[in-house]
């Protein structure tokens, strides 16, 4: 039997309005999803009620198999084995990159000062940017701040990998680079990627998990998604997908009609 790492279950949230209206999904030991919805859907709201950064109404909420609801974002023992990327990069301005990536791993592991530095080297080296480690953020242009977040997220080996929206503001070509170095940096483990862009998301996972007006709407492979009962997922994936890369499309087995 598989490990469970994330399992969602009729999850209701709501702000000055229904968000979540009984939202359910859950995660395998090993398994690689990208969630995919509109701008607004909850992406980012339901990153942080995983994490016990934001309370909900209703439902389960496990990750690691530790209830949330009870435990919210005071079990830091779970939540260290969580290594996330903020859209944002989430990077602090008065430190170097080196001192960014040394700060979480300062909280949320046990290595020591050596393995910390070995470890900010490999990692430079992993997301091409051996020559920052002194630099601050605002000197880095948006793509590299990004890869700067990557790095920190994985600096603590984590469990569970989390980016939300990785590519957000970046061109087609850095945006395939960052989704291939996430990839290639976090091996085998369990990892999500919250994203508005389909070409982010099937460059990143064949499991698409769907969210729209509160629920998750399709979960399956992407290919399965654009022959879909379901009208509006049908037509969320296949639209989009005439946006993306024509070669890479037709790579993929991408239907003609969509490329
Ligand atoms: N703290 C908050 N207070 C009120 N509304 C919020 C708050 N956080 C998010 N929202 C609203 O909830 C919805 C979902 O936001 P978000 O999770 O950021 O969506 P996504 O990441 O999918 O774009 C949006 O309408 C947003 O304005
Ligand atoms: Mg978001």
């Amino acid at each position: 039997m598989s490990e469970t790492v994330i399992k969602i279950e009729n999850l209701y949230k709501s702000f000055d309005f229904p968000l979540f209206k009984g939202l359910s999904f859950s995660m395998k030991k090993g398994e690689r999803i990208s969630i995919i919805g509109p701008g607004g859907c909850g992406k980012t709201t339901l990153l942080k009620i995983l994490l016990g950064l934001e309370p909900f109404d209703n439902g389960t909420v496990e990750l690691l198999s530790h209830d949330m609801k009870i435990l919210g974002g005071k079990e830091s023992s779970t939540l260290k084995k969580i290594g996330m990327a903020f859209q944002q990069g989430a990077l602090f301005d008065f430190m170097t990159v080196r001192e960014n990536i040394i700060f979480a791993m300062e909280h949320l592991t046990t290595y020591t000062k050596n393995q910390m530095e070995e470890k900010v080297i490999k990692l430079l080296q992993a997301v091409k940017l051996d020559n920052t480690s002194n630099l601050y953020p605002y000197e880095l242009s948006g793509g590299m701040q990004k890869r700067v977040g990557i790095a920190k997220a994985l600096s603590s080996d984590p469990q569970l990998a989390i980016f939300d929206e990785p590519t957000a503001g970046l061109d087609p070509v850095t945006s395939t680079i960052i989704i291939n170095m996430i990839k290639q940096m976090i091996e085998d483990r369990s990892s999500i990627i919250c994203t508005t862009s389909i070409e982010t998301a099937i460059r990143f996972a064949d499991r698409f998990i769907v969210i729209n007006e509160g629920r998750v709407v399709a979960d399956d492979d992407w290919r399965e998604l654009l022959a879909s009962k379901n009208q509006w997922v049908a037509h969320f994936i296949g639209d989009r997908l005439h946006g993306i890369d024509i070669e890479y499309a037709r790579d993929l087995g991408v239907p003609e009609k969509y490329v």
